[in-house]
């Protein structure tokens, strides 16, 4: 009966392309049990060590006491928006200066929910090539058009807008700001350019700048002072914020658009009012104390050639890359394959994201371990 499933997976692989779970031992800070053997984490999104951390879990839960509960029971749009869901949607809405922010469950959610619904009949997104899974699932539900310029190529963007903006009502540019499996970073500025120019809404995903990058730790956007220029920012919280969930910040009028029409929002539990209350409180009291961890964390990244805490070994082949982290293992490093179709064939790898507590020497044995050449594309 299930022949055709098992035949697929075989296939799978045998071209190294066959994904399973992990059974960890555990995680703690910058470091991950795995095999009976303690590693320092190179995949892990924990950017500024708020996730893992118990010191930090339990003064949480001190503050918090039996405040929060631990389910909402509801979508927001029934029963499930405590006080503490629109506080910290007042927060974001402040710290941006934006009219109103909306949570959504995880990056995933808004991303899908946001380029489903923007995108009525008659629009069109423009998206970045190398754009996230979220964002290339939510234009395919969209009853728009939806066009991909390669990664980071502004004159090919500007080309599509020439000859294709005039065709459509609404015209969306999409692009991730940190690039996910690359870390290179979008050209913000000129892409604030052409929305302007071709009269388009532009929704920028932060997901992995968010808490690292900027004055106030709000992202690129923030760092090159143009939130004012973009229409919705993307959030999230499970990285750098080390909580779960996201939000999307902009216009009242979009917001309420995304809260009538955005079906991964309207249809699902919202995320618990203890994990609400604790991305709140990691922006009010922690997010501030940390800035110059993140910049130090960024300069590490740079010495390696990244221009952020991301760095892509592009090893190649599916079989060389697993065979490079297993190297890596025994070298005391943990670090995971990234295969097709996360990435594009050809180009699997080993993504590096550094936390802010990895200090400069503990890399070094990581350096011989990869031939310099590789080190980023
Ligand atoms: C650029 C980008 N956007 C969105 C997401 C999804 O975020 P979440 O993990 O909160 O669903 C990810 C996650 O890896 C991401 O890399």
């Amino acid at each position: 009966m299930y022949e055709n499933y098992s035949q697929i997976l075989d296939e799978l692989k045998s071209k190294s392309h066959f994904r399973d779970l992990k059974d960890y031992e555990g995680k703690d800070e910058k470091y991950i049990y795995f095999k009976g053997q303690k590693l320092l984490n190179l995949s892990s999104n924990n950017y500024l060590n708020f996730a893992d951390n118990k010191e930090l879990t339990k003064e949480f839960l001190d503050y918090a006491g039996d405040k929060y509960s631990f389910g909402s029971a509801s979508a927001r749009l029934l029963t499930g928006t405590l006080p503490v869901y629109s506080e910290l949607e007042e927060l974001i809405s402040n710290l941006y200066n934006k009219e109103a922010t909306l949570l959504y469950n995880s990056g995933y959610h808004a991303n899908v929910g946001i380029t489903s619904s923007l995108c009525q009949n008659g629009d069109v997104i423009f998206s970045d090539k190398l754009n996230h899974a979220s964002i290339i699932d939510g234009m395919q539900l969209a009853r728009g058009k939806f066009f991909r310029y390669p990664h980071l190529d502004m004159s090919a963007l500007e080309t599509l807008l020439e000859k294709e903006r005039k065709n459509y009502h609404n015209a969306i540019i999409v692009t991730e700001s940190v690039f996910s499996m690359d870390g290179d970073i979008a050209p913000l500025k000129k892409i604030v350019e052409l929305k302007k120019k071709y009269n388009c809404i532009l929704l920028i995903d932060e997901a992995h700048a968010f808490g690292v990058f900027g004055r106030k730790g709000l992202g690129v956007a923030d760092e090159l002072g143009i939130i004012g220029d973009v229409d919705l920012i993307v959030g999230t919280f499970g990285k750098a914020i080390g909580s779960v969930g996201a939000f999307v910040t902009g216009s009242k009028i979009l917001v309420d658009f995304l809260i009538n029409k955005s079906r991964s929002f309207i249809f699902s539990t919202a995320i618990p009012p203890i994990n609400v209350a604790f991305t709140k409180w990691i922006i009010e009291n922690k997010l501030p104390v940390v800035r110059e961890k993140s910049r130090n964390m960024l300069s590490l990244g740079r010495k390696f050639g990244s221009e952020s805490h991301i760095i892509p070994i592009v090893v190649g082949e599916n079989k060389d890359t697993i065979d490079l982290c297993e190297v890596l293992f025994h070298n005391g490093y943990f670090t995971l394959p990234i295969r097709p179709p996360t990435v594009p064939a050809g180009t699997s790898r080993i993504r590096v994201s550094l936390t802010c507590e990895i200090e400069e020497k503990e890399l070094e044995k990581l350096k011989e371990c990869v031939s310099e050449g590789l080190l980023v594309k």
